[in-house]
C-alpha cells in the first residue's frame, strides 16, 4: 500500500546472491547428517557465491560496494543502542550493524566450509592432501590435549566437531540477522525483506542515511 516513489537499492546480483544463499545454506543444513555428496557440492556452491560477492563488492552498483557500507564497530554499536530507544538513523543501504553482520556471516560461512573440507576422510588423490594431512595433524595434537578423548581422537574428528560448532554458530547468527531485519523494519516503518526481493526502497533525505523520521 506504499504509493511513494521508490529507488533501486539492491541490484539483481545482490538479490540473487542473497536468496540463492538462503536456499543453499538451508540445503547444507538439511544434508549435513547424510554424509552425502550433495552436502559437499552445496558447500562449494556457497563458496563460489561468496567469491563472486567479494568481487561484486568492489565493482558492483553503489550499495553493493563494501566502500559504501563498511564502517567502524562503534557506528554499529551506536546503531544497536539507538535501536533500543527507537532513535537509530535510517540507512538506504546496509545499516552499520547489518554491514558487520554481513561480514560475520560471510567469514563464518568460509570457516564452516574450510572445516567441512578438513572433516572429510583423507582421500588418496587431490592436490590438497599434504596441507590436509598437516592440518589434520595439528587438529590431532590439539584434540589430544583433551584427556577424555586421548584414545579415539583423530584429526578428522576434531575438524568435524569444529564444523558442527561453526554450523551451530552460523544458525545462531542467521537468527540474529533475521531478527535484526525485522526490528529495523519496524523501527523505520519499511519492509526490508520486501526490499531484498524487489530491490527497491523509499529514498532517503541524505545520500546514504537520514534521521529516523517515522517514530511513533
Ligand atoms: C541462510 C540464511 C541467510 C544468510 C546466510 C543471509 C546473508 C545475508 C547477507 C550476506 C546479506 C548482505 C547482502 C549483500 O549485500 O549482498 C544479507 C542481507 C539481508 N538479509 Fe539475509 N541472510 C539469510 C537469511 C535471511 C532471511 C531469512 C531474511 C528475511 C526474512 C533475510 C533478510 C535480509 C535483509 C532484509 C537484508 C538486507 C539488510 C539491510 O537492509 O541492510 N536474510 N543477508
Ligand atoms: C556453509 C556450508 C556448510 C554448512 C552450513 C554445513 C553444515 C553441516 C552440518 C549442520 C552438519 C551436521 C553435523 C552433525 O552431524 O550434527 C555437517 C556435517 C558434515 N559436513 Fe558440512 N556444512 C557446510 C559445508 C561443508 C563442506 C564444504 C564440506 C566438505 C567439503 C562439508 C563436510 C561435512 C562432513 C564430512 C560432515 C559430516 C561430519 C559428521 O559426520 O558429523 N560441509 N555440515
Amino acid at each position: 500500500m506504499d504509493n511513494q516513489q521508490t529507488v533501486v537499492v539492491w541490484d539483481i546480483f545482490v538479490r540473487v546472491f542473497h536468496w540463492a544463499l538462503v536456499i543453499l545454506v538451508g540445503i547444507a543444513f538439511l544434508t549435513g547428517d547424510d554424509d552425502s555428496l550433495l552436502h559437499v557440492y552445496t558447500g562449494y556452491a556457497i563458496l563460489l557465491l561468496i567469491g563472486l560477492r567479494l568481487i561484486w563488492g568492489m565493482i558492483g552498483s553503489e550499495h553493493a560496494r563494501f566502500a559504501s557500507f563498511i564502517t567502524s564497530p562503534g557506528a554499529a554499536l551506536d546503531y544497536l543502542k539507538g535501536m533500543l530507544h527507537g532513535t537509530s538513523r535510517r540507512y538506504l543501504g546496509h545499516n552499520p550493524a547489518a554491514a558487520w553482520m554481513m561480514m560475520a556471516l560471510i567469514l563464518l560461512m568460509l570457516l564452516v566450509n574450510a572445516t567441512g573440507y578438513l572433516a572429510q576422510p583423507l582421500k588418496s588423490s587431490g592436490t590438497g592432501i599434504a596441507a590436509q594431512s598437516a592440518l589434520s595433524f595439528i587438529g590431532s595434537a590439539w584434540a589430544d590435549d583433551d584427556d577424555h578423548h586421548r584414545e579415539e581422537s583423530s584429526g578428522s574428528e576434531f575438524w568435524e566437531e569444529l564444523h558442527e560448532a561453526g554450523a551451530g554458530l552460523l544458525l545462531g547468527l542467521i537468527g540474529l540477522h533475521v531478527l535484526g531485519a525485522l526490528v529495523s523494519s519496524l523501527l523505520h516503518r519499511e519492509n526490508l525483506i520486501r526490499g531484498m526481493i524487489s530491490g527497491r526502497k523509499r529514498p532517503c533525505a541524505d545520500r546514504y542515511s537520514e534521521p529516523n523520521t517515522r517514530r511513533r
